[in-house]
């Protein structure tokens, strides 16, 4: 573990760098639970600056919990569209729906409470604690890991985020969790400019699997050829896309097991 004297001199370097090159964002200019949940879901797996054009439209259209619990999956996977990884948004609308039906309509002010409520992990559960209610929880996502490796494990490999985690609580700045984090993912977004991504060094390094001629490429053109229009048999779908129609079955069935898609009498549609 590190000395008070290396904890403090850690903590001057981010804050130093964040305090001339901190970033503005529009989800960092609210303690609302409900937007920065949205806006965690959708920086899970979507660059900032995506998210960023996408964001306040999410917001405009879904206000709150009980909006987006009473939306039609149609209408959310429709603003949703340019973020990829649409289960998050099906994930997000059954989230809303608990808690309106469970937690009176707002998110507990605890991380276990948080990591129990559907399609919240720890990563999640510990953002929402930190930058909604200032509390020092004790979490890592890719920036913050990339932090902690390029410091305190320069020349190991396979880190694993147990360890790394040990040292996000020992250098937290328990007086001022929400800046802190909020500094720290600066700096990890910094030094992934720089080569090489000391992310690679983690033990749970994934690089995201190739799009071209992916099932998830797939999927995403379905939903989008349903959500423009009337319902269509898998056959037109598949002439569409230019699609072999076998394998826009396979994917249409998963798609409907998951609940993006029914199939009625004129065919497949986006409830
Ligand atoms: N600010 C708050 N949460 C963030 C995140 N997950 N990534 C980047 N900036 C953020």
């Amino acid at each position: 573990m590190p000395s008070t004297q290396e904890i403090l001199s850690f903590r001057r370097k981010i804050y130093g760098y964040y305090k001339k090159n901190k970033r503005s964002f529009p989800w960092r200019d609210t303690h609302d639970p409900y937007n920065i949940l949205v806006s965690e879901i959708m920086l899970q797996q979507t660059q900032v600056e995506r998210v960023n054009g996408k964001y306040q439209e999410f917001i405009a259209a879904f206000p709150d919990f009980s909006s987006l619990a009473r939306a039609r999956l149609n209408a959310v996977l429709r603003v949703w569209s340019g973020l990829g990884y649409n289960r998050r948004a099906i994930s997000l609308v059954k989230l809303a729906k608990t808690v309106v039906a469970e937690q009176d309509g707002s998110l507990p002010k605890d991380v276990d409470k948080l990591v129990a409520l559907p399609g919240i992990g720890k990563a999640t559960a510990g953002s929402l604690a930190a930058f909604a209610f200032n509390l020092p929880s004790v979490f890592a996502e890719t920036n913050i890991r990339r932090v902690f490796i390029h410091f305190f494990f320069k020349d190991s490999k396979d880190v694993h985020d147990r360890d790394v985690l040990r040292l996000v609580e020992a250098t937290l700045d328990k007086t001022n969790p929400r800046e802190w984090y909020y500094a720290l993912m600066d700096y990890g977004a910094m030094l992934k400019r720089g080569m090489p991504n000391p992310n690679r060094r983690s033990a749970h390094y994934k690089k995201q699997p190739p799009f071209e001629d992916s099932d998830r490429k797939i999927r995403g053109e379905i939903l989008r050829v349903l959500l423009a229009g009337k319902p269509l048999s898998a056959i037109k779908i598949a002439g569409t896309l230019q699609e072999r129609p076998e394998r826009v079955g396979r994917i249409l069935e998963q798609l409907q097991s998951e609940g993006f898609v029914n199939e009625g009498g004129r065919g497949y549609y986006v409830p």
